[in-house]
């Protein structure tokens, strides 16, 4: 299809050469039409070949709403186990498996609870993973050897795309390398693996959402959020004890105060029989970046700022009073700050020691741009960089959560 119109808008030029001005303008429009087809089928195309791709039993990484994830067949076994290499993730942790659409769940997972059918009919296709018993097929590559599996529809359209071509399971952990930031550009995915490594990568733009799904799991039908994503857990239990047709019958199974908030503390303290589930975003280092990285309540960031300032300088000075003995030592240069306050007109003076990054002040923008910023300040080789905290409300507990794990000390 892509050679036919190519060959339809080369013929098309060349008769451009031998029209009259008139007939050209007309022909300049045909021509914009030829090239829209054309992009439109190119895409299309891509597509198909990323599906083939996968069937094959290779790898492709592709766009989601949340961040980019590194796909492989999750019925293929081979494709697993190259998945788990590339990415250098241990074979004990599950991987999401994603689906084109809802309808797809009864084949990874058994005595789904009614809950989890609300769930994904309020939330799907979108930013939510629901943790289910796993069907007796699922491979112990997807489960990490565990009695659930993890299903999300996600709502990109290059992802719908590549699903519907695909028509299988996409098992897709985040398409970084284990423990490092997650990618929501192209261009981060290719910072992690190299051409060689992964040849295939469709670009979808910036990723809407920007931080990864809601994982939710359910505990005798009870669901609980095992991750914090931007569907928040006020937005959940609204839809688990609303009313309405699907949910009526839920309600006697499903009553608020059941509907259980779990940080993984409470929940690895709390939950005896589900301590064995292993959730890698849950280690306490994760989507780390690799400059040390510090979290600094909004009133004292200025403060910190200026004791940083202080120190570099009177480093400063005993390095050329003693110039012999400062130079086997590192010397602090350059730090970094990601604030949602603008930086105050008093640092202007002081552009070299201190990147200032101001992030948006809403919940929604801030998680866009996030790991794009993390990305960016990581890049510059900075000393260390300081996070400004953020606010402590259901809207920004994804991003709480992720600013808490990033600072985490190893
Ligand atoms: O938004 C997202 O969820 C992105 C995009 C690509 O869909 N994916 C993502 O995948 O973040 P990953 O592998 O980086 O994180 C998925 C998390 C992991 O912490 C994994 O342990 C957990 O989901 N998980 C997967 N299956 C599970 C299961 N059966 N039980 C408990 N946790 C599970
Ligand atoms: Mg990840």
């Amino acid at each position: 299809v892509a050679i036919n119109n190519h060959l339809s808008l080369t013929l098309t030029i060349f008769r451009l050469r031998i029209l009259q001005d008139l007939q050209l303008s007309i022909l300049m429009h045909r021509l914009s039409y030829y090239y829209e087809v054309m992009s439109l089928s190119v895409s299309q195309q891509l597509v198909f070949d990323a599906a083939n791709i996968l069937h094959q039993g290779d790898l492709v990484a592709f766009p989601t709403e949340t961040v980019y994830g590194l796909g492989a067949d999750a019925g293929n076994a081979d494709a697993l186990a190259k998945l788990y290499a590339v990415k250098g993730r241990p074979v004990s942790h599950p991987v999401i498996v994603h689906l084109a659409d809802a309808g797809q769940m009864n084949h990874w997972a058994t005595d789904i609870p009614p809950a989890a059918w609300v769930l994904a009919d309020a939330f799907w296709p979108g930013p939510l993973t629901l943790i289910l018993p796993r069907a007796s097929h699922v491979l112990d590559a997807i489960t990490g050897g565990q009695n659930t599996v993890g299903l999300r529809v996600p709502s990109h359209p290059l992802a719908q795309a590549l699903l519907q071509a695909f028509g299988r399971g996409l098992a897709a952990p985040s398409a970084n390398r284990f423990g490092r930031i997650s990618p929501t550009k192209a261009a981060h995915v290719r910072e992690d693996f190299s051409d060689a490594e992964l040849p295939w990568l469709l670009d979808g733009g910036d990723c809407a959402v920007g931080v990864e799904s809601t994982i939710v799991a359910f505990q005798h039908g009870f669901p609980f959020v095992l991750r914090p994503g931007m569907i928040t857990t006020e937005q959940i239990k609204a839809v688990c004890s609303s009313g309405g047709e699907r949910i009526g019958t839920l309600t006697d199974v499903l009553p608020i105060p059941s509907l259980k908030e779990l940080t993984q503390q409470e929940h690895y303290s709390q939950e005896g029989d589900l301590e064995t589930i292993r959730v890698s975003g849950l280690l306490t280092r994760h989507y780390a970046p690799r400059t040390k990285l510090y979290l600094v309540p909004g009133f004292r960031l200025m403060a910190t700022v200026e004791a940083r300032l202080a120190a570099m300088a009177s480093l400063e000075i005993k390095r050329r009073e003693a110039p012999v003995d400062f130079s086997q030592k590192a010397k602090p240069t350059r730090f970094g700050v990601l604030a949602r306050q603008a930086k105050p007109a008093a640092l202007g003076l002081f552009g070299q020691q201190v990147r200032w990054v101001q992030a948006a002040k809403d919940a929604k923008t801030y998680a866009q741009e996030l790991y794009a910023h993390l990305h960016a300040l990581d890049a510059l080789g900075l000393d260390v960089l300081l996070l400004e905290a953020v606010p402590e409300n259901n809207d920004w507990a994804a991003i709480a959560d992720r600013l808490r794990r990033a600072s985490a000390r190893a």
